[in-house]
Order: C-alpha cells, then sequence, then structure tokens
C-alpha cells in the first residue's frame, strides 16, 4: 500500500516538500494549514500535475486534521519563517505554540506516525514536538544538518570544482550560527579536505555554511530558503521509507550521546525504516568537542525558555 505524507504548513518549505514528494512518487500527500484555500489550491494544483509528470499520487490539502488520519510520516513546518534582521532564535515562543498545538492534533489522528521537525529554532522545535508527542526518540526527527551539509559539500565542491557527490562530511551541533561543521571528518573522494585546502579557504567555507540561512534570507529580503531544505526533508523521507539506513546528521534527542542528556543537538544518525535506528557516537577532538557543547548549551537556553 501506498505511504501517506501530512505536511503541516503549506508555505514555501510545506509545498515544496510535497512537490518534490509527488515527482519521486514516495506517498500520497496530505497538506494542512490554517489558511483557509491555500492548501487547497496548492494541493489541488499538484494533483493536476499527475497526468503530465506520470503520477497517480493522490494529494490534497485541508484545514482538518481528520482527513490526516493514519499518515506515516507527518512533516511539521508550520510557523513563521525568519525575516531579515530577525535571528532563528526571535521565532522562539511564537513557533512553539504554534507546533504545540500542531502536534497535538497530529498525534491524535496518526498516533504511530513519524514525526519530521522543520520549523525554527529547528532543535528547540523538535524538543516541543518529542515532549507534547509522547512519541519515543527514533519518531521524532529534526531537519537541519541534511540541509548544512549540503550547504557544506555545495561550497566544497565549488571550490575545489569537482562534483557535489565527490564530497563527504557532515555538520554537528544544534541550527544555529554555532553549528559545528567537521572538516577532520571531511573527504573528497576518500581524500582529506585537508589535503586540498588551504586552512584558511576550509575557514572561510566553515564560516560561510554556518552562515548559510541567513545569507539566503539576505538575497530573498521576505522569507527564506525553501529548496534545499524541501530536498533535505525529502532525502530523509526516501531512508525511511526504503528503509536505507542511510547515515545522514539530524537533530535528535540525546540521552547521554556525547556526553548530551535529554536534549535535541544534530549528529549523525542512521535512518530507515523505525525512523532513527542508530545514533552513531564517533571519536572528537576535545576542540570538537568543546565546539559541540557551545552549540548544544545555544539549544539548552532556548528550551530552557520554552520550558521543554
Ligand atoms: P512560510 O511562511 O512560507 O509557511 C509557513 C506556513 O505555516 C504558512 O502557510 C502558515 O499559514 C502556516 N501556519 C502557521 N501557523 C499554522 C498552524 N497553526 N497550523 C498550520 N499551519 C500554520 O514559511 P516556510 O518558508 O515554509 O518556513 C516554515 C518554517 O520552517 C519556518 O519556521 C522556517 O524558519 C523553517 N525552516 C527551517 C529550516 C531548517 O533547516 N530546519 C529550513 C527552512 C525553513
Ligand atoms: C535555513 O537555514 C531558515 O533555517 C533556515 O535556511
Amino acid at each position: 500500500m501506498r505511504k501517506k505524507v501530512t505536511v503541516v504548513g503549506s508555505g514555501n518549505v510545506g509545498a515544496t516538500v510535497a512537490h518534490r514528494l509527488a515527482d519521486k512518487q514516495l506517498a500520497d500527500v496530505v497538506l494542512i494549514d490554517i489558511l483557509e484555500g491555500v492548501p487547497q489550491g496548492k494541493g489541488l494544483d499538484l494533483f493536476e500535475s499527475g497526468p503530465i509528470e506520470g503520477y497517480d499520487l493522490k494529494i490534497r490539502g485541508t484545514n482538518d486534521y481528520e482527513d490526516t488520519g493514519n499518515s506515516d510520516l507527518v512533516v511539521m513546518t508550520a510557523g513563521f519563517p525568519r525575516k531579515p534582521g530577525m535571528s532563528r532564535d526571535d521565532l522562539l515562543k511564537a513557533n512553539a505554540e504554534i507546533v504545540k498545538g500542531a502536534v497535538e492534533q497530529v498525534v491524535k489522528y496518526s498516533p504511530e506516525c513519524i514525526l519530521i521537525v522543520v520549523t525554527n529554532p529547528l532543535d528547540a522545535m523538535a524538543q516541543t514536538a518529542f515532549r507534547v508527542s509522547g512519541f519515543p526518540r527514533n519518531r521524532v526527527i529534526g531537519m537541519a544538518g541534511a540541509l548544512d551539509t549540503a550547504r557544506y559539500r555545495t561550497f566544497i565542491a565549488e571550490a575545489l570544482s569537482v562534483s557535489v557527490q565527490n564530497i563527504q562530511g557532515f555538520v554537528l551541533g544544534g541550527h544555529g550560527d554555532l553549528m559545528v561543521p567537521v572538516p577532520r571528518y571531511t573527504t573528497v573522494a576518500g581524500i582529506p579536505v585537508s589535503e586540498l585546502m588551504p586552512k584558511v579557504q576550509l575557514d572561510a567555507i566553515v564560516q560561510r555554511t554556518r552562515n548559510g540561512g541567513a545569507e539566503i534570507v539576505n538575497l530573498l529580503k521576505a522569507g527564506s530558503a525553501y529548496y534545499a531544505p524541501s530536498a533535505a526533508v525529502v532525502e530523509m523521507i526516501d531512508a525511511i521509507f526504503n528503509d536505507r539506513k542511510k547515515i545522514l546528521p539530524c537533530s535528535a534527542y540525546l540521552q547521554g550521546e556525547y556526553g548530551i542528556q535529554g536534549l535535541f543537538v544534530g549528529v549523525p544518525v542512521k535512518l530507515g525504516a523505525r525512523g532513527i535506528e542508530q545514533i552513531m557516537e564517533i571519536r572528537l577532538t576535545e576542540e570538537e568537542r568543546a565546539e559541540l557543547e557551545r552549540s548544544a548549551s545555544a539549544v539548552k537556553e532556548l528550551v530552557d525558555v520554552i520550558k521543554m
């Protein structure tokens, strides 16, 4: 039987996730929003693309959570995006209320679903969804590392003029200015990146990665990135629905891993049919560990504000 995905929030990220899911024929899709008509209109528009694109999926929009019932997976994008000059953290309280209300409804109609959280500030919103849902930690996953890593890989590939597919690496930590790209574990077709690029150039790429979300916000002026974010969400869904056991950096609830207790932070995880099937613990240098702790502390400050 075909899988069913609900996307909460039919804005830029949500609608583009629906579009990519349809193009990859991964699932039937329900788009839900508080706006009346917008999810219905976008859902119908995507549904009518089926004969041209060659998919037989059911895609619809709604304002009623009953229509989301028995979803296998729910993507939470409801919230406000960041505006120029606004930090991700400014969004904290407003989006926490939105995520709380939406997750309560999601859980009521799809108690067995896997939840992928996208709403910012990401790690604190994943923590909110985890607490409100009461789901086990393997079924609540924050999307950030897959996006941040895609940006990091793009910049390295561009600098070296090689295929992005040759670049392997990951970004640890919270989805904020203190995120931790890890050059020591970054390779280009198996070659350590430090062999191919001077440190000063790599440092600049690390900094550009940390600033990746703001770079797009400053260009767009209104709204934030959605093409790469939606691609990252669908990469995660593909790994889960196809039980790929794919290792991707995701925000996960840590219970002692990396010395972090009771907090969502980005780390490499194995994604398969059960969601997060393993948290990959890798050895870090003292400096890397200190950077991760600093990033986790920034997440903890937000979580403390919303008491999650
Ligand atoms: P958007 O403004 O285009 O869409 C948000 C949608 O949420 C709107 O259609 C709005 O009506 C809807 N919404 C608001 N309250 C709702 C509720 N209670 N129930 C259902 N829908 C509700 O924003 P965009 O660009 O799609 O971004 C969505 C969120 O994702 C933002 O918080 C943004 O910061 C975040 N984001 C996170 C990324 C990450 O890496 N984790 C990457 C990109 C965006
Ligand atoms: C991004 O990194 C806005 O968090 C979002 O693009």
